[in-house]
C-alpha cells in the first residue's frame, strides 16, 4: 500500500496546531507530513495478509476464522483459550471485569496508560514495580523493562492475596521507553506469581521485539528461534492481554488468552458483554483472517531485524545531531529526553509536549508526549503526576516509511535542537477531561 505525503508550509503548521489547542491528536493526518504519533494499527499490511482478508468467514458463530486465529494463537503463544477483542484496551476490560475489584491491587512496570485507566476506573490501585535504572535515561542496560523483583516481592508480601488481581507484565516495556524484558525476569515473576497463589498476565503489544531483543541482548538465547523464545516468555504466565495493533501488525484488533479454562469461562460472560459473540469479539472474520497471519509475519527472525533496525536507525541519525535520546534504543520508538533537550521549561510546563510541538511547527512530524500529561493526575489528590521523565516519543509505523523518511525526522529534530534557546516557554492547560485526559486536552502557551 503507497500512501502520498502531504507538504505543508511553517506557518501553515503554526496555524493549524493553534486551531488544535496545541494537541496533536486533534490534528487532521493530512496536515501532518510524518506521522509517528504511534506504530498502532499503522502498519502496513502484507500481500499475504490481503489475500487470507478474501477468505475471511463472517458467520457469527463458529467462524472458520475464528479457528485460523485461535490456532495461529495457540501455535505461537501455547494459549488454548482465545477471546478476540476488537483491541487491546478492549482486551484488558474483558480481563479485568473478570479479575478487578474496588480495593484491588494490581503490581506491574510501568503500566500502560489504558491498563491503569482501567485499573483506577474499577478503583483499585496498579502498583509500579519496574527496575529503577530504568528512570536512568542513558545508562545502559539490556533490559531496562524488568519488573523490580524485590519490589514486587514486598507487594506480595504485605497484601492478601485476594487483594491482588493479578500481576501485569508489559513486553516491551512503552511507557519506560520500549525497554524490554528478560527471559530471566519473566522466569523470576512466574515464579513469585506461583508462590504467592497469584495469577500473572503479559500485556503483551510488543511481544515478538520483547523476543527479538531476548535473543540478541540475553544469554543463551542466540541460537533459540523468536518462536522458541515466545513460547517460552508465555509458558511461566497465566494468559495474555493483546493489541493486534503492533507487533501482529493489523489495523485493528486484539484478544485476550488463557491458560485457564475457568477463567476463560468467566471473562467469556464480559466478552460477549462489551465485544461480541466468543468467536468474534468485536472483529470480522476476514480481520481474524489477517491478524492470524500477522503473528507469524510479526515473528519472523528477518522482519524483526529490519523493524528494530529502523528504529535504532532513526536513533543513531539523532544521536549524530546530538540530540538527547533515551539509550538503549526502544523497539518500537525512539524517546528525545525532554528535560535535557528543553533544561530551560519547567517540569509544571510540560517540556515533552512543547517539544512535541516544535517537532510538529519545524518539520510537519507528529510525535507524542510521555510525561506529565500522560500522566495525568493522582485520583485522590488530584495533583498533575510529575515523575521528572519527560519523553517525547517518535513512533515507528511498521512496513511504512523508508529510512530516507528517518534521514528526515532527524534532520527536522536537528534543526530545532540548533535553535533550542530560543525555546522559552511551555504550555498551561485550559481543559481536560476527568480520565486519560492527554487525547482531548486543551493547552495554551504560557
Ligand atoms: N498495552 C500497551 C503496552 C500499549 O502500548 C497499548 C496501546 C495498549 C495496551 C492498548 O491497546 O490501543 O489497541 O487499545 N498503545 C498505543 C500507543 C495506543 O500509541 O502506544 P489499544
Amino acid at each position: 500500500m503507497v500512501e502520498p505525503v502531504f507538504r505543508s508550509s511553517k506557518e501553515q503548521r503554526e496555524q493549524w496546531i493553534k486551531e488544535s489547542y496545541f494537541n496533536l491528536f486533534n490534528l487532521k493526518s493530512e496536515q501532518v507530513i510524518i506521522d509517528l504519533l504511534t506504530d498502532s494499527g499503522t502498519g502496513a499490511m502484507s500481500d499475504r495478509q490481503w489475500s487470507a482478508m478474501m477468505r475471511g468467514d463472517e458467520s457469527y458463530a463458529g467462524a472458520s476464522s475464528y479457528y485460523n486465529l485461535k490456532n495461529a494463537v495457540t501455535d505461537i503463544t501455547g494459549f488454548t483459550h482465545v477471546l478476540p477483542a476488537h483491541q487491546g484496551r478492549a482486551a484488558e476490560n474483558v480481563l479485568f471485569s473478570a479479575l478487578v475489584k474496588e480495593g484491588d491491587i494490581v503490581p506491574g512496570n510501568s503500566h500502560f496508560d489504558t491498563t491503569k485507566g482501567h485499573i483506577e476506573f474499577r478503583k483499585a490501585k496498579p502498583v509500579d514495580c519496574t527496575v529503577d535504572i530504568a528512570k536512568d535515561l542513558t545508562a545502559w542496560h539490556p533490559f531496562k523493562g524488568n519488573v523490580d523483583t524485590a519490589k514486587l516481592e514486598e507487594v506480595l508480601k504485605t497484601n492478601p492475596c485476594e487483594k491482588i488481581s493479578c500481576i501485569i507484565v508489559t513486553i516491551t516495556n512503552n511507557t519506560a521507553g520500549g525497554q524490554p524484558v528478560s527471559m530471566a525476569n519473566l522466569r523470576e515473576t512466574g515464579r513469585l506469581a506461583q508462590n504467592y497463589g497469584v495469577k500473572f498476565f503479559l500485556d503483551s503489544a510488543r511481544f515478538a521485539e520483547n523476543a527479538w531483543f531476548i535473543k540478541t541482548r540475553e544469554e543463551g538465547y542466540a541460537d533459540k528461534s523468536i518462536r522458541e523464545i515466545v513460547r517460552e516468555m508465555f509458558s511461566y504466565t497465566d494468559g495474555m492481554t493483546m493489541s493486534s495493533k503492533k507487533d501482529a501488525i493489523v489495523n485493528m484488533g486484539g484478544f485476550t488468552a488463557y491458560r485457564d479454562e475457568e477463567l476463560y469461562k468467566k471473562a467469556s460472560a464480559y466478552n460477549i458483554i462489551y465485544e461480541g459473540f466468543i468467536t468474534y469479539g468485536g472483529m470480522s472474520g476476514r480481520d481474524m483472517n489477517a491478524l492470524a497471519q500477522g503473528l507469524y509475519e510479526g515473528t519472523e527472525e528477518e522482519y524483526l531485524r529490519s523493524r528494530t533496525g529502523q528504529v535504532a536507525y532513526l536513533g543513531t541519525k539523532m544521536k549524530e545531531y546530538g540530540i538527547p535520546v533515551l539509550e538503549p534504543f526502544g523497539g518500537h520508538a525512539i524517546f528525545i529526553d525532554a528535560k535535557r533537550f528543553l533544561p530551560q521549561i519547567p517540569d509544571e510546563e510540560f517540556p515533552g509536549q512543547a517539544l512535541a510541538v516544535e517537532l510538529y511547527i519545524e518539520g510537519g512530524i507528529r510525535s507524542s508526549e510521555i510525561g506529565a500529561l500522560m500522566a495525568d493526575r493522582d485520583p485522590v489528590t488530584r495533583e498533575n503526576r510529575h515523575s521528572g521523565v519527560e519523553l517525547d516519543r517518535l513512533a515507528v509505523p511498521r512496513r511504512v516509511y523508508t529510512d530516507r523518511h528517518m534521514d528526515y525526522v532527524a534532520a527536522v529534530a536537528g534543526n530545532v535542537f540548533e535553535r533550542r534557546v530560543t525555546i522559552q516557554k511551555g504550555f498551561r492547560i485550559k481543559k481536560e477531561a476527568p480520565f486519560l485526559r492527554h487525547f482531548s486536552i486543551e493547552l495554551e502557551r504560557v
